[in-house]
């Protein structure tokens, strides 16, 4: 191996972008915290000047998280520099990521500047932000679509005024692994002072080619990637985080370059990022898929079980990920329970590991097996808990063949316990139906997910419910064995998101 490629994660920022993705800080703490055991070399916690909420997230990963670098998205304005620097001062190892467009189409339609006084303010930007910080970063966005020599040109200068990483993103996700190559290798070879800085790139997956270009790119002398966790982001996404990192450490060799990422944290890092997001992995996803291991056609069957390398080509282990394996029943105790907790990577407090064997009695009453995923299910819901506004006490759903579902729910509203009945198109929707009665309000519920966890009909199932107030979006989830029960945590928790988020606006003034 003759080098590292350093891993940036944009999660918490261009995959936040991704439509219904937002993330409260809270939740942006836990997915960067979430990273800093992953061991990504650098976080991109946000886009400061974008709201006052990015802004806190920003400030609150840069106070806590140490030992990595910190990085916070500006534009070339003095405005957006000032605002990511204060966001992230008290960094350990703090960045600013300045950019602006280099393409002709970006400068005509959009920046209404030319090339020249596009280059000014790049270099004016990097200068600014080294005030700051040493550790600067510049994009050239749609730098795949951008004039060659005009390109190389900006990179220069801006190294010049001290980037210390220069970043070429593929922003619409036009380029091809030859072509996408063959522009690092030339920034290489036409820009002289190109050893001062690294070479970063930051692909889309418009045409599925994120991680293919990204590999090119470090053929071709990248020695950092853009990517995000289960390849969030902007339309199509980013190029996926676990993806590009067992590329390179499953074929080390032909890169001859490793990682730092610590991977047994991989499919943890997946699993939470879908929670909170309400994003579902596809099932035949690359490392993270459910179908990612499983080997389903006989002849495949027989080869795997007399040398499992005739077909497994990573083992599940080494992104965190045991079999499903029976770790649990009925009988286990506390302290197997607590074990079991820590072998998962999990560090709760007393209470909080408490509140979760409580539940996982609970769930033993009614499932006979309980696995990994089971578990990892209930500590999302009880310990990653928001505080709740909207307390479910009672839910009644019946349907019967021929008739209008009906369904009776009863909650505590700010300490106060209502009850309201209700029809619907099913069981889950005369549900929704009554609690909006009871909120008074309507939000639309513009996602609806169920995922089984583990397999059997005894299975946890877990819902998703995604409802919109106006801008705003928020992800509920639920599990339970039964589905209506899931369906309606899933809705609540949801409910109470949207009110923790206009809270928190009012706070802020808005
Ligand atoms: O896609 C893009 O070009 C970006 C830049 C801000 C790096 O996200
Ligand atoms: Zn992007």
């Amino acid at each position: 191996m003759s080098g590292i490629v350093k891993i940036f994660d944009t999660t918490l920022r261009d995959g936040e972008q991704a439509p219904g993705c937002n993330m409260n800080i809270e939740e942006k703490l836990r997915v960067a915290r979430q990273l800093a055991a992953l061991r990504v070399d650098a976080i991109e916690a946000g886009f400061p000047i974008a709201s006052p909420g990015d802004f806190q997230a920003v400030q609150k990963i840069a106070r806590e998280i140490n030992g990595l670098v910190i990085c916070a998205l500006a534009r070339a304005t003095e405005e957006d520099i000032k605002c990511a620097w204060e966001a992230i001062k008290n960094a350990e190892k703090p960045r600013i990521h300045t950019f602006i467009a280099t393409s002709d189409i970006h400068l005509q339609y959009k920046l209404r500047m030319s090339r020249e006084e596009a280059l000014e303010r790049a270099v004016w930007a990097v200068q600014l932000a080294k005030r700051y910080t040493d550790d600067v970063e510049f994009s050239a966005e749609d730098a795949s679509r951008s004039d060659v020599d005009y390109l190389c040109q900006v990179i220069k200068a801006v190294i010049k005024a001290g980037a210390t990483t220069v970043n070429i993103p593929d922003t619409v996700g036009y380029a091809i692994p030859n072509e996408f190559g063959r522009l690092v290798a030339t920034i290489r070879e036409r820009v002289p002072n190109i050893n001062r800085a690294v070479i970063s790139v930051h692909c889309h997956n418009d045409l599925g080619l994120a991680v293919a270009n990204s590999l090119a790119a470090v053929q071709n002398g990248a020695r950092q990637l853009e990517c995000t966790i289960n390849g969030l982001g902007e339309r199509a996404g980013n190029a996926s985080m676990e993806e590009v990192v067992m590329a390179i450490r499953t074929r080390g060799s032909f890169f001859g370059m490793d990682n730092n990422i610590e991977t047994k944290k991989i499919w943890q890092s997946s699993r939470l990022v879908s929670d909170i997001t309400g994003m579902l992995v596809q099932a035949n996803k690359a490392i993270v898929g459910a179908n990612a291991f499983a080997h389903e056609a006989g002849i495949h069957q027989d080869g795997f079980l007399k040398n499992k390398e005739t077909y497994e080509i990573m083992i599940p282990e080494s992104i965190g990920r045991s079999k499903s394996t029976l770790v649990l029943g009925k009988h286990s105790g506390h302290h197997a329970f607590r074990r079991q907790l820590e072998e998962l990577g999990y560090k709760l407090t007393d209470e909080e590991v408490s509140r979760v064997f409580k539940r996982f009695k609970i769930l033993a009453d009614v499932k006979k097996d309980i696995f990994n995923e089971d578990i990892v299910a209930l500590i999302a819901e009880e310990v990653y808990i928001i505080p709740n506004i909207f307390e479910l006490e009672h839910v009644e759903a019946h349907s019967i063949m021929g008739q209008l579902p009906k369904a009776k729910v009863r909650m505590r509203v700010d300490g106060q316990s209502m009850e309201m009945e209700s029809t619907g198109d099913g069981p889950v929707d005369a549900v929704y139906s009554a609690i909006k009665k009871i909120v008074k309000n309507d939000f639309p519920l513009v996602g609806y997910f169920v995922k089984g966890i583990t397999g059997g009909t005894d299975a946890l199932g877990e819902v998703t419910a995604r409802i919109q107030d106006g801008e705003q979006v928020v992800n509920g989830r639920g599990s339970d064995t039964d589905i209506i029960m899931a369906s309606t945590k899933a809705y609540v928790n949801a409910l109470n998101k949207l009110e923790q988020w206009r809270i928190s606006r009012k706070k802020n003034g808005k």
